[in-house]
């Protein structure tokens, strides 16, 4: 095996499943909303391997988490609803069993139906503790192993690690191509190339940060994160939202991408508001001016700022909202920064969207088909983006795929 072989994945193409039953982890954890699935897109992009399976004479065990159930049965955390739509999706029945690896599962899995939806994977302690008993329970399901669980895959859980031991196994077309889409980035991008990050927490962004410092031409900050960025470098922002503990490490991050030459633009305008809630007075106003209120949006001058930012690249990351873009009068920051994206996209530039809140502005401002890829990795697609080899992969790499 060369070298470039070793790295290659195994996919769905290189497993016989003809008349086998098929183990599926899928990331179908989807959100919920009062009981109501709120954003299908994990469920719409898991069809095409399944389908791809079905069309080979493959029948199917599909297995998912959902939530946090941390080990317990929760009743709002059940499969079914989730095994409704994607039986809509796929026009065939789902049979969703009510339990993970126990009899009904076992007994539905030995049956003919073609589609059986195990239950939540998190209902079992096992799951999470990689646990080997656990994985060969599941295993005991299937002939073969198909991870399309990108959103999972950096989690070493037993459904999508431990069962890589135990069945031949192979990267779903979903997972293969969310690798290659993403590694695109990190290998060889066409300059000027452009992060744009946001989302609350400054900490769970460093190392995509200090991981991109060495790639990235320019890095624009928006978002909740850029205050603990704007303390560093000595600036007021009122009762924004700081992680004070982080302080000295950003400034730390800031002087490294400046000695690498990356230009790192932080918010000098913001939407001010007395309070993070729907209703609450608001107004645009320089940053020096925030006074005692929090922001909550990049202002006009920082989004068009970010906005030519992204326009004049030919290579654009986007992970995480610039402001509270739930509440209609914090999203414009976000609407500016995902025009300017679509904008990028149109003139060739390779566009690339992550993680759940970025994809989910996206989805609300109608712009989801408008750039190269959206990922359906939040945690994942930031580990990758850190350099990280996810668990999930390795395993298929070493696993006896192979
Ligand atoms: C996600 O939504 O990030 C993935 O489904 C993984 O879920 P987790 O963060 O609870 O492990
Ligand atoms: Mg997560």
């Amino acid at each position: 095996m060369t070298a470039e072989e070793a790295k290659k994945l195994p996919t769905i193409d290189d497993l016989d499943v003809g008349g086998q039953r098929v183990l599926v982890r899928c990331d179908l954890n989807v959100p919920l909303d009062d009981g109501r699935i709120s954003d299908d897109m994990r469920i719409r992009a898991s069809v095409r391997s399944l389908r791809a399976l079905l069309d080979g004479g493959a029948r199917l065990a599909v297995c998912s988490h959902l939530g946090r159930p941390k080990g317990d049965v929760v009743e709002d955390l059940r499969l079914a609803p989730i095994g409704l739509r994607l039986g809509e999706l796929l026009e065939q029945d789902v049979v969703a069993v009510p339990d993970v690896t126990g009899p009904a599962a076992r007994e539905a899995c030995a049956s003919d139906a073609q589609i059986v939806l195990l239950e939540n994977l998190r209902f079992d302690p096992r799951e999470e503790k990689n646990d080997p008993g656990f994985a060969a329970e599941l295993a005991a399901l299937a002939q073969a192993f198909v991870n399309d669980a990108f959103g999972s895959s950096h989690r070493a859980h037993a459904s999508v690690v431990g069962v890589t031991k135990l069945l031949p196994s192979a990267a779903g077309y979903l997972l293969a191509e969310e690798v290659e889409k993403l590694e695109r980035l990190l290998h060889d991008p066409e300059r000027p190339f452009v992060a744009v990050l946001g989302g609350a927490k400054v900490s769970d962004k460093l190392g995509v940060i200090v991981h991109l410092i060495e790639r990235v031409d320019a890095i624009c900050v928006g978002g909740a994160m850029a205050f603990t960025l704007l303390v560093a470098r000595g600036k007021g922002v009122g009762r924004s939202l700081v992680e004070r503990d982080r302080v000295d490490e950003v400034r730390e991050v800031l002087e490294r991408a400046e000695a690498a030459g990356v230009e790192v633009l932080l918010p000098t305008d913001v939407v001010a508001a007395t309070a993070p809630e729907e209703g609450a007075d608001y107004q645009e106003v320089p940053l020096a001016e925030i006074g005692d209120r929090l922001g909550v949006d990049i202002g006009p001058d920082t989004g068009k700022r970010f906005g030519d930012v992204v326009r004049g690249a030919k290579t654009v990351v986007w992970n995480g909202p610039m402001g509270i873009f739930e509440i209609d009068a914090f999203a414009k920051g976000t609407l500016a920064v995902a025009e300017a994206i679509a904008d990028a996209t149109r003139t060739g530039a390779y566009t690339v969207v992550g993680g759940g809140d970025s994809s989910a502005a996206l989805t609300k401002l109608g712009k989801d088909d408008e750039v190269s890829h959206v990922s359906t990795g939040g945690g994942a697609s930031l580990e990758l983006l850190e350099g990280k080899e996810l668990p999930g992969i390795a395993a298929l790499r070493q696993g006896r795929g192979r």
